[in-house]
Parts: C-alpha cells; sequence; structure tokens
C-alpha cells in the first residue's frame, strides 16, 4: 500500500519528494450506542480497514488536498490560518477542521503541505470514515511538525474538528476509538471520564461480520442532534429529582423511581433506552472478559431492539437487515451500529456459517427493501501508525 500511495502521490504532485505515509483505522462499535454523550460506557474497536495519507510539508503556507476516493473534485486548495467550511469541497473539511484545532490550542503549523488522502473503508457507513480521517491528520500534523499530543488528546481534538468546525455535535466514541485502538481487542471506555482498559476479544470459532445497508442517510444529522437535544431536556427535569451529572448516572431502579419527573412520553423511553443500554454495555463487558460469547451476542440483541423501539434510531431497513441476521444459522448476535437511520449492522458469525449468512442475510434483506448490502469480514486492529 505505500509504494502504491506514493506512486499516485507522485502523478498528482508531480514528485514524491519527502512524503511520508500513514495509516488510521475505523470503528466498530460492537455495544453501547448513542449513550456517549450521556455519560456511557462503550465498547467499541478499532478495525484494519481506515484511511491512509501521504503528506509532506511545503515551503510556502499553501494547503493542497485530493483524494483517491473523490478524483472528481481534482487538487482542493486553500492557505494555513485561513480555514473555511466549504460544503461543496466536505471531505476537506475535516483535515481543515483539526488544522483549526491544533492552532486554537496553539499548535502553530509553520508551512502548508501537500496531502494525498485513500479510504478502504466505506464512507457514510457508520464506520467512522470522519473520525478515521481526522484522526489521521491529527497524527500526521504531530509527526511532520513535532508536537507531542496523547491519543486521548488527538480524539479531543478530532471531536472538536467535528462539533464547531465540521457542525456536527458527535461524542467521543469514535475519535477515541480510532486513536486508542489495539488489535484484537476491544476498548471498554467510560465517556463520562475517559478512563477505559483493553478487553481482549478471543472468539476462535466466529468472526465479526459488517453488513453496509447501503440505504442513503440524509436525516442523519439533523436526527442525531435531535437526539441529543432530547436527552439534555430529559436531564434537566431529572436534575430537579436527583443529583446526576449524566443520564448514565442512574442505576435501572432508579430510573423506574425517577422517571415520572420526564414530563413527555418519548423522553422516557430516550432515557429508558440510555439507563437500560449503559447496564448492558457492563454485563457484556463482563460477558466478553469471560469469554461468554453466547450471552454477549444476546446483550447486541437486546441493545438492537432497544435502539429500535426507544430511541428510534434505526428504521426500516436496519431492522430489516438486523432480522434477516437474526434468522440465520450460526449468528451469535446482531444489531445496528454507529449513529444509525441508515449504515452498518454488526454480527458475530460462527466461522462455518459465514458464507450461508452472507448470501442469505443479503437476499433477504434486498427482497424486503429493494437495497443491496455488502458484507465485511473484519478484523481489529490498531491506531494510527507512520507505514
Ligand atoms: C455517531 C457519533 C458517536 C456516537 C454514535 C452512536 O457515530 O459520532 O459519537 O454517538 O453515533 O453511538
Amino acid at each position: 500500500m505505500k509504494e502504491k500511495l506514493l506512486n499516485e502521490f507522485a502523478r498528482v504532485y508531480g514528485d514524491n519528494k519527502d512524503v511520508r505515509v500513514y495509516f488510521a483505522p475505523g470503528r466498530v462499535n460492537l455495544i453501547g450506542e448513542h449513550i456517549d454523550y450521556s455519560g456511557g460506557k462503550v465498547l467499541p474497536c478499532a478495525l484494519t480497514l481506515g484511511t491512509y495519507a501521504a503528506a509532506r510539508r511545503r515551503t510556502d503556507d499553501k494547503l493542497r488536498f485530493y483524494s483517491m476516493n473523490r478524483p472528481e473534485y481534482g487538487i482542493a486548495e486553500s492557505m494555513i490560518r485561513n480555514y473555511k467550511r466549504e460544503d461543496e469541497k466536505d471531505w476537506t473539511n475535516y483535515l481543515k477542521g483539526v488544522m483549526w484545532a491544533f492552532e486554537e490550542e496553539g499548535m502553530r503549523l509553520e508551512s502548508g503541505m501537500d496531502i494525498f488522502i485513500y479510504g478502504d473503508l466505506p464512507e457514510g457507513a457508520g464506520l467512522s470514515s470522519s473520525a478515521s480521517l481526522e484522526v489521521l491528520t491529527g497524527f500526521f500534523l504531530c509527526d511532520l511538525f513535532g508536537f507531542e499530543v496523547s491519543n486521548e488528546k488527538l480524539a479531543l481534538l478530532g471531536q472538536r474538528a467535528e462539533n464547531k468546525f465540521c457542525g456536527v455535535n458527535c461524542g467521543i466514541m469514535d475519535q477515541f476509538s480510532v486513536a486508542a485502538g489495539r488489535k484484537d481487542h476491544a476498548i471498554y471506555l467510560d465517556t463520562s471520564d475517559l478512563s477505559f482498559e483493553y478487553i481482549p476479544i478471543h472468539i476462535p470459532d466466529a468472526k465479526i461480520v459488517i453488513a453496509n445497508s447501503n440505504k442513503p442517510h440524509a436525516l442523519n444529522e439533523s436526527k442525531y442532534n435531535e437526539r441529543r437535544q432530547e436527552c439534555e431536556t430529559a436531564l434537566q427535569e431529572l436534575q430537579k429529582v436527583i443529583g446526576i451529572e449524566h443520564l448514565c448516572d442512574l442505576t435501572e431502579e432508579e430510573f423506574e423511581t425517577y422517571q415520572a419527573a420526564i414530563l413527555d412520553e418519548t423522553r422516557k423511553r430516550r432515557v429508558r433506552h440510555a439507563v437500560y443500554e449503559n447496564s448492558r454495555v457492563k454485563k457484556a463487558a463482563e460477558a466478553l472478559k469471560n469469554n461468554a460469547i453466547v450471552e454477549f451476542g444476546e446483550f447486541m440483541n437486546a441493545s438492537h431492539q432497544s435502539m429500535s423501539a426507544d430511541y428510534e434510531v434505526t428504521g426500516e431497513e436496519m431492522d430489516a437487515l438486523v432480522q434477516a441476521a437474526w434468522q440465520q444459522e450460526g449468528v451469535i448476535g446482531s444489531r445496528m451500529t454507529g449513529g444509525g437511520f441508515g449504515g452498518s449492522t454488526v454480527s458475530i458469525v460462527k466461522n462455518s456459517c459465514i458464507t450461508s449468512f452472507i448470501e442469505k442475510t443479503g437476499k433477504v434483506y434486498t427482497e424486503r427493501t429493494g437495497f443491496v448490502a455488502d458484507f465485511y469480514v473484519v478484523e481489529i486492529g490498531s491506531g494510527p501508525v507512520l507505514q
């Protein structure tokens, strides 16, 4: 891959003198959905699929961007310290947003750069292609300009770029799992204080299979921000009767006792998802530590049901894809992963059944929805690296 990127870089920019090549992964969340902005616990892992950058410093202030995934855009140009969000060149916003966040933090970029990007992660599939690009950018800025930044800080700067520059009010899970990924481990992250633990994933007779629904998710951002708002309102209502800082500080029993303080039935269901999902993650993490994979799969299934009925972030197509998976032989668990309203599902499938799982799940899904899903049998990878 490194050779290929260096050659492509030279083709686009004329030569590849002083170019360095970097990689940052995408992520899949095994369980703990839509609770990373409510102080909950989540259990994502980094993938071996992700985003590559070939980059070098320039002697002037110019920034040049090229993406092999968007050749139709050609080379996009801008300048350091003149970072503007441009909706028509949307993918460059993630890079410019991170540069802006670094400079805000006092890390001055002393020159422009030539940057070449290539990703093998399906975009808009709920596998954090944007967080991958953000953390990748932070990582190569550190290398090219000599900044010392911890993984946690890289994640926070990526999140700041996404929230403040790109205008998506995401939580910390995606950037954190990309920055802190570890091969063959899930990251058991407490989003209330960013403490975390690596849990080895040792499932010799099964694999993680991702299915991209290929359903375009046009409403994604507005619905995401709407869920966040509902949670904030419910938190204020609950804080009148119980001293909590985050929704996920509530135990299941406390939720049942105090739920009358939430003055709207929809908001009550949102909080019920957050509270029960958080306790499911804790139990699922224990199950994973004990290699109790069947039990882990049951928590995944319950997580999907809660996202569908209470949090309402799945939609017809994602429900159809998960239901099709549940019917198949050798499926240990299956659920929607990521922000929702489209995107991907994650399933754990016995090795001997993977081929039939892909064929039959795909067939049922297409019959029910008309969309064609893409399947990926994935490996758990590590955080950003210099190639
Ligand atoms: C998106 C956001 C994350 C998280 C998930 C849902 O991926 O970027 O912060 O909220 O949705 O779990």
